[in-house]
């Protein structure tokens, strides 16, 4: 019996070690859009290593349980993962809130098993775990509410607000550092979790619908420190390893969003962005005249053009209209068009948006453009084709200090000869504010859907049989 459970003991550590590389290798892989599905692969690999290892451990006794878990979470978890593109930020919210909430759950249970001889050490991690897990879990069912509008988007603001919840997590952090020096006192316990429960969705009401990703990410790196945290107390070896990986990537995540944002990190948590914009907003731009286009003016100018830049936006997303921007690609280059892709780093919804949806539709890697590589070119640019695309193309950030994104990078197509717009009205961004771009001379609106615009272009360019 010993021998068998050597054995297995072995062959856990050996299916733990195996995830953990996969793990490490996948957030490797998933940095670059040639290697990131290798990237999920490996994620994927390593967790179904992490779960083989986990069940066969001896300190289960009844698997039937296991098995109960396993269908209710499959039942939740299956529909999850078919949702539209576009709602992955408030989807992954969810995930974290249900992670976190496993975590509180952990802790908990270890708390009230262990009570009354919890080491110090021990009860340290435990509180850390309990506490982070808790204010994830109201957090993330906030994000996932307020991104998906069941919540109302706009921050909502009060005075003093700061200090009302900065002493909330003092205060859950002074009774759990009282719990450290005295574990026995059982009652105080359920303290660390109703605090930061209570904080968790106070720490969200102030933030607008327009800063929800990066506060995703930001609880994505609470959760992954609540899972490290749960791995010392459980004495895990892997879910440390795993809850770092996640916690550290996560908030370097967070970090990115925030810098091409041009935003400080204090100013996404504590700015209540999207409030003054959205205000801001209306009642501009009545007195601008803007000229339209038709399909067939933009297949004609697109045709004639020897290098176009096409930049897409949370609009190509909303539309799918991916593969028709495909075609559109691939009609050009037939004639001789050069055709490349501006990326922006915060372009749609979520980190990558833009290079997921056209890898999707089978777009070369190389034609797809950094943003800071790119921004030189757009004086040589014949055409800037700019489809669903606004508030990372509104040259006020480059210029107007009043506006609420100055300073934020952005893709120069102001500087291309000529600038289409493909939108279907004069409606504003995610940012909440009129662009410039639109009231330019060298700009043509072409109003439509996304898709279907792109389509009547594919169109009257097949037929427009002239050779280039
Ligand atoms: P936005 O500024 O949000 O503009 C998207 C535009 O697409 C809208 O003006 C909308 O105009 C148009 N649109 C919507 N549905 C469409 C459809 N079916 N067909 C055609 N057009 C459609 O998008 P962006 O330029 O991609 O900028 C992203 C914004 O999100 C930035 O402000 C960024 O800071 C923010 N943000 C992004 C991230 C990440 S990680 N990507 C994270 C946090 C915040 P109409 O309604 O007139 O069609």
């Amino acid at each position: 019996m010993n021998t068998g459970f050597a054995g297995s003991q072995t062959a856990i550590e050996f299916l733990y070690l195996i995830a953990s590389a996969l793990f490490i290798l996948s957030l490797k892989w998933m940095s670059a859009p040639q290697t990131a599905r290798h990237g999920v692969w490996a994620g994927e690999i390593g967790m179904v290593a992490a779960i083989a290892g986990t069940l066969l451990h001896r300190g289960i006794v009844d698997y039937r349980w296991i098995a109960i878990a396993l269908v209710i979470g499959s039942g939740i978890g299956i529909p999850l993962g078919l949702v539209h593109m576009t709602a992955v930020p408030q989807r992954t919210a969810l995930s974290h809130a249900f992670g976190a909430l496993c975590v509180t759950l952990v802790g908990t249970a270890e708390f009230y098993l262990r009570t009354p001889s919890v080491p110090h050490f021990l009860m340290a991690v435990l509180s850390m775990e309990v506490i982070l897990g808790s204010l994830t879990f109201t957090g993330s069912l906030m994000a996932a509410g307020k991104l998906q509008e069941i919540l109302p988007q706009r921050p909502l603001t009060y005075q003093g607000q700061n200090f009302v919840n900065l002493s909330l997590l003092a205060m859950a952090i002074v009774v759990a550092v009282y719990l450290v020096l005295h574990p026995d006192t059982r009652q105080l316990f359920p303290a660390i979790i109703a605090i930061p429960l209570i904080f968790g969705v106070l720490m969200i009401v102030p933030i607008g619908g327009a800063d929800m990703p990066t506060v995703i990410s930001l609880l994505n790196s609470y959760a992954g420190l609540s899972a490290a945290a749960m791995g010392f107390v459980l004495d895990s070896k892997l879910l440390i390893i795993a809850g770092a990986l996640d916690g550290s990537s996560g908030f370097i995540l967070s970090v990115i969003m925030s810098k091409a944002m041009n935003r400080s990190f204090t100013n996404v948590l504590f700015g209540a962005f999207g409030q003054v914009q959205a205000s801001e907003a209306e009642g501009r731009g009545e007195d601008k005249t803007v000229r339209s286009a038709t399909a067939e003016e933009a297949a004609g100018i697109l045709a004639a053009a020897n290098r176009v830049v096409i930049v897409p936006g949370y609009g190509m997303a909303v539309a799918q209209a991916q593969h028709k921007v495909r075609e559109l690609y691939d009609s050009l280059s037939k004639r001789g068009v050069e055709v490349r892709f501006a990326i922006h780093p915060v372009a749609g919804r979520m980190p990558g948006h833009m290079n997921v949806l056209l890898a999707e539709a089978d777009i070369p890697y190389d034609r797809l453009i950094e943003m800071d590589e790119i921004n030189g070119d757009f004086p040589q640019t014949d055409v800037a084709l700019v489809i669903g695309a606004n508030d990372v193309t509104n040259p006020s950030a480059r210029s107007d200090q009043s506006s609420p994104i100055y300073g934020m990078p952005i893709l120069d197509v102001d500087k291309a000869r000529t600038v289409m717009v493909i939108k279907r009205s004069m409606s504003p961004g995610f940012a909440g504010i009129d662009n410039p771009l639109y009231y330019m001379d060298k700009t043509l609106m072409l109003f439509g859907d996304a898709k279907s615009f792109v389509n009547r272009i594919v169109h009257e360019l097949s037929g427009n049989t002239h050779p280039h």
